[in-house]
């Protein structure tokens, strides 16, 4: 199998190839991103996509029944024997009329990939297993990501539960929600706090892996997005191998979007799928580099020749304005996304769009998934947001078919669903009013009654 695998360089004039047992992640020749790459025709493959349901049957086998792994054959890198799974991919494709109708589609046309189900309760641990299990391979011992959260909760899993590495994370002084930072700290892993932002986190944490050889999970590992790639195997096979017309999903370090898109290229090539979905990544208005980029500047992949110019011109800017990611939706604070090579890659083949959406929108947005019966975390709810702008715009039609990706748990940040349903001013303007948050439009109050029966049912009668 190993030859048939190997790492390869994004960029259509370069095309260098490393083996697949290497942990820089970037280009020794033109220092681009990598993806990994397969030798198809000599690879066992699939002859419908549905034929993934018979492995589904098989839960006893600890591969199978991973929501990630059952679908090896289509990111074939490592031997079955040296997977790690910890049950990951579990997930629901849910259809919700009513945030169908919040957004503006039709009933029956709106779809929630929940993601927050996941073991670490994010979208994260369909990498995780992937990056654990190459990281096996390479026989790293150690493991470091620069994180908004939920990589590093995740990170911190499955080293626990694994038992096989020991974990190092970064993240920004006072940037992560306490669901998540709980869960880095609960699982062990080795939490380094430096002052700075996710962005400043990001650079040294590649500085430091570099240096002391230390295995690295962030989305620029390659392998971590051959397991995000099963989100969509995962979506097709709730939608019955139909794809939607549009997936939706939040943006930050862009690597869900590229790993969507690979995968869709990749099942294109190979004569599984006849259709793509077209793909809308939506930013948080305070961290809005891809749409600046893309929706302003007109920065396109462009055959792999897309105009760096314009990326390093605008990161100038941000450094001369001080400027400095800034949302609600912490998990997206990103300004700097480390994919947007392979985020542009995937717009072009599957025809894009990018958005950016207010906090007030999210949060909103937020509140209406949870009434309609999933929770999930702000940069989640951008999805959702996004796709109501999309609506109202006319780029998505009432009756077309939609999948909203709901990245993370409604329990990672407990702190802003508190404050936009809580009445105390204070809380709502300290946590939510100096983001620019001016209302919470579907508050679900907490009502304060005395201690005293007859008062207690005069309110259940007033309101229930
Ligand atoms: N949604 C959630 C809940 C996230 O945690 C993240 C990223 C994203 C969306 C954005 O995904 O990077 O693939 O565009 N969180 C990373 C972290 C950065 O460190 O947990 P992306």
């Amino acid at each position: 199998m190993k030859e048939c695998v190997f790492q390869r360089c994004i960029i259509p004039q370069c095309r260098a190839t490393m083996d697949v047992s290497e942990t820089a992640f970037r280009c020794p020749r033109c220092g681009n991103l990598l993806d990994v790459d397969y030798e198809w025709d000599r690879l066992p493959l699939p002859r419908s996509l549905a034929e993934w349901e018979n492995t589904w049957s098989q839960r006893s086998h600890p591969l199978n029944f991973s929501g990630v792994w059952r679908f090896r054959a289509l990111f074939p890198f490592a031997p079955e024997n040296q997977v790690v799974t910890i049950g990951e991919g579990q997930t629901l494709c849910l259809r919700s009329d009513a945030v169908a109708a919040y957004v503006g589609l039709r009933p029956g046309r709106l779809f929630l990939q929940y993601e927050g189900l996941n073991p670490s309760g994010s979208f994260k641990d369909n990498g995780m297993t992937a990056a654990f299990t190459h990281a096996r391979l390479t026989g790293a011992s150690r493991a470091a990501c620069a994180s908004t959260g939920n990589t590093s909760a995740s990170l911190a899993l499955y080293c626990a539960a694994s038992g096989q590495m020991r974990g190092i994370i970064f993240i920004g002084s006072g940037k992560i929600s306490y669901g998540k930072l709980s869960q880095a700290l609960e699982h062990g892993a080795l939490t380094i706090q430096i002052a700075g932002d996710f962005d400043d986190a990001l650079r040294r944490v590649q500085d430091v892996s570099r240096q002391l050889g230390i295995y690295l999970v962030n989305s620029i590992n390659p392998f971590r997005l051959e397991g995000q790639k099963t989100i969509m195997y995962r979506v097709l096979e709730a939608l019955r191998w139909q794809p939607p017309d549009w997936i939706v999903v939040p943006g930050g370090n862009l690597g869900n979007v590229s790993s969507f898109g690979k995968a869709f290229a990749e099942l294109y090539q190979l004569g599984l799928l006849r259709q793509l979905p077209r793909l809308a990544v939506i930013n948080a208005a305070g961290a809005n580099t891809f749409y600046e980029l893309y929706e302003h500047r007109g920065l396109r992949w462009n055959g792999g020749q897309y105009d760096d110019n314009l990326i390093t011109g605008y990161m100038r800017e941000l450094d001369v304005n001080q400027r400095r990611a800034d949302t609600l939706a912490s998990a997206i604070e990103i300004n700097r996304p480390v994919n947007l090579p392979k985020a542009l890659r995937a717009l072009e083949i599957c025809g894009g769009v990018v958005r950016e959406v207010t906090d007030q929108e999210i949060l909103d947005a937020k509140a209406q998934v949870g009434a309609g019966g999933l929770g999930c975390e702000p940069a989640s709810a951008a999805s959702v947001a996004g796709l109501r702008r999309l609506v109202t715009e006319g780029i998505i039609q009432p009756e077309e078919t939609v999948v909203c990706i709901l990245t993370g748990h409604v329990l990672k940040d407990p702190d802003a669903t508190v404050a936009y349903h809580s009445d105390d001013r204070n809380l709502f303007d300290q946590k939510l009013g100096r983001r620019g948050v001016r209302r919470a439009t579907y508050a679900n109050r907490a009502v304060q009654v005395p201690n005293d029966l007859a008062e207690i049912i005069k309110a259940i009668e007033l309101y229930a």
